[in-house]
């Protein structure tokens, strides 16, 4: 992706999964790169592996969770200490909590996965815009999830979370495009991550293989998602190529959230 080299992107959550596959997408295009997790040994092996592959890549690590504003505060300011400037966040970090009904869900695990996948985005933004606001340049991209334009069957802290990550982008769109700004949302569908393969346990425990198999029957491309088909829309969205798409939310999901009947 062209104009990309010499900026300096975020990215939460990035010591697996998705965060993890945009760091290599990004690092592989000279991008300099704060990797943000909380999980400590996760993140040294994250930066150890980019590094080995693109050495000219300068990567900053910050241990940090996503749902304390202070560490938040923290990891941008960290990054502006160290590179100068913002040209991009990656607001990624987010879990599954557990699966449960409305009715039988527990209020603890509901409330943990609304401060980390709402308000540790809505810190990001918070404390990331104002820095590039005085760059007049900043992209922004959220994530939300097919939990975000759908319901999910016994998960509605998460579908609640990333609804709100979805309205927040728009949000920001509306109140930020002036100042080049552009903020953006993707909506992955099933994308085989450990986040992932962690849901198929729940759903069968016995065999979460024939869980995984079952599902991909759903979706009109017959297959899961792979980590890198999320990380090149999200280097798009990073991009100057980007430059008039503003508060959309992008399913990257084989087709999956169309779907009405049977395909
Ligand atoms: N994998 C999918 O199919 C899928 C689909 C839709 C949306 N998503 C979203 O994509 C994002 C990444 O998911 P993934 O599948 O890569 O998950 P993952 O569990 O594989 O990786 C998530 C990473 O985020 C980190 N993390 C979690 N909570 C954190 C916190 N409070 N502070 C700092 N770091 C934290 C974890 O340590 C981990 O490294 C999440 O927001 C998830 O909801 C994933």
């Amino acid at each position: 992706m062209k104009h990309l080299e010499n900026k300096v992107v975020i990215i939460t959550g990035a010591a697996m999964g998705l965060g993890l596959a945009t760091a290599k997408e990004l690092a592989s295009k000279g991008i300099n790169l704060t990797l943000v997790d909380y999980n400590e040994k996760g993140l040294a092996e994250a930066k150890a592996e980019i590094n080995e592959d693109f050495p000219l890549v300068k990567i900053h690590t910050v241990v940090a969770d996503v749902s304390n504003e202070e560490a938040v505060k923290n990891y941008v300011t960290e990054t502006v200490k160290t590179f100068g400037r913002i040209d991009g966040l990656y607001n990624n970090a987010g879990i599954e909590g557990k699966q449960a009904s409305i009715t039988e869900y527990d209020i603890n695990i509901f409330k943990k996965v609304i401060d980390i996948n709402l308000m540790g985005v809505y810190y990001g933004m918070r404390y990331v815009i104002p820095v590039m606001q005085k760059q007049k340049h900043g992209r922004i991209v959220n994530v939300a999830s097919v939990g975000g334009i759908r319901g999910v069957l016994n998960q509605v802290p998460y579908v609640a979370s990333k609804h709100a990550v979805s309205g927040m982008t728009k949000n920001a769109a509306l109140e930020y495009g002036r100042d080049g700004i552009n903020t953006n949302a993707i909506a992955p569908g099933a994308i085989l991550t450990p986040m992932v393969a962690e849901a198929f346990k729940q759903v069968n425990p016995e065999d979460p293989k024939a869980a995984e198999t079952e599902y991909a029957q759903r979706n009109p491309a017959k297959r899961l998602g792979l980590p890198n088909e999320v990380a090149n829309v999200v280097a798009f969205l990073l991009s100057e190529e980007a430059s008039y798409v503003n508060g959309q939310t992008i399913a990257i999901d084989g087709g999956e959230s169309n779907i009405y009947g049977n395909v």
